[in-house]
């Protein structure tokens, strides 16, 4: 019977489903990322015909020497999957799938939600009034910023992003501006048949110029590092927002912790950051961000569905077959 290692505990869906196969399943007892040497330990222990892995785990040759000939797959339990070496992965002929699709509309309402309560001061409107502030209505208490009507700016027309630009647009009759590597005039037709009004710009730097609130949705790739960087930043308006729900490095930490204190740029809402779980200095300090421990998808629903889509993965796979959501490189 085929052996499995998950490297740490999910939602139990898809390992349910892996056991109603009659697979062995052998799951990480710590509740906790193992480090370098505790996988590689691990994999060596047995020898698993496919590995169930995370965004936290760096998966690199020397996890795919410990894991051994016979391990077919690595399905990653996420979207992204700049954690994994697609080149040698491909080298050594192991098949790397990702989750995608089943968290899209999670993550999209998890980056309205950062949108709406930067806008509206929700988090720092916490603090005051847990920590005794509030002495009763005033005309000039926390005047935040409208989202309806305004310019939303997606960087990236992927799933996520064009699902963030749909609730913008029809939902607030916000004016969409998106970037991509190419337009999608289907996407920008269908925006128009339903109401609203999405324009496509051929170079981001235009998105950071225009709009009120930019929404990052680009995968993390070595051309998409540091894309948003003090030169960006200094482009947008100061009365605009910035929302990260893609990869931390997307945005060069530093320098927005400097155009937040500088008031370059009104206020940030991150769910990623750099170098996760750590913050850059200075970043948590600050009263105009908001910081969201990298909980995008984080619903119960999205996370069974998550494991069940990466177990489905490791049993085509097991099975001969090509698994629905093989990342190509
Ligand atoms: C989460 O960050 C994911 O890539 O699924
Ligand atoms: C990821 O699922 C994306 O395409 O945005």
């Amino acid at each position: 019977m085929p052996k499995i290692f998950v490297t740490r505990n999910i939602p139990n869906r898809g390992l349910d489903l892996l056991k109603s196969k009659g697979y062995e399943l052998r799951v990480n007892p710590e509740d906790r990322v193992l480090s370098k040497d505790e996988l590689v330990a691990s994999l060596k222990q047995d020898a698993y015909d496919a590995v169930l892995c995370l965004l936290t785990d760096k998966i690199d040759s020397e996890i795919f020497n410990a894991a051994g000939k016979q391990c077919k797959i690595f399905a990653n339990y996420a979207v992204g999957f700049d954690n994994v070496d697609l080149k040698t992965a491909q080298e050594k002929a192991i098949m790397i799938t990702n989750t995608p699709g089943v968290l899209t509309n999670t993550v999209a309402e998890h980056a309205f939600a950062l949108i709406l309560s930067i806008a509206h001061r929700i988090a720092e409107a916490d603090r005051f009034t847990r920590a005794g502030k509030y002495h009763g209505w005033e005309p000039m208490l926390l005047l935040g910023h409208d989202v309806s009507g305004k310019t939303l700016g997606i960087v990236g027309l992927g799933r996520i992003g064009s699902r963030v630009a749909h609730h913008g647009a029809l939902g607030f009759e916000m004016k969409v501006l998106y970037y991509d590597v190419k337009r999608n005039e289907e996407f920008e037709k269908n925006i128009s048949a339903s109401g609203g009004h999405a324009e496509f710009r051929e170079h981001p730097d235009d998105i950071f110029h225009e709009a009120d609130y930019v929404s990052i949705h680009v995968p993390l790739l070595p051309t998409t590092k540091h894309m948003v960087d003090a030169r960006v930043l200094s482009l947008m308006k100061k009365t605009a927002y910035l929302v990260n729900t893609s990869r931390g490095p997307i945005v060069d930490e530093a320098a927005l912790v400097e155009a937040l204190r500088n008031n370059v740029i009104a206020g940030a809402a991150l769910d990623v950051y750099e170098n996760e779980p750590a913050l850059a200095p200075g970043l948590a300090d600050l009263e105009n961000v908001i910081l969201t421990p990298h909980i995008a998808s984080a619903t119960i629903e999205t996370r069974q569905a998550m494991s069940e889509l990466a177990a489905r993965n490791i049993i085509e796979a097991l099975e001969g077959r090509i698994p629905p959501n093989l990342v190509k490189i």
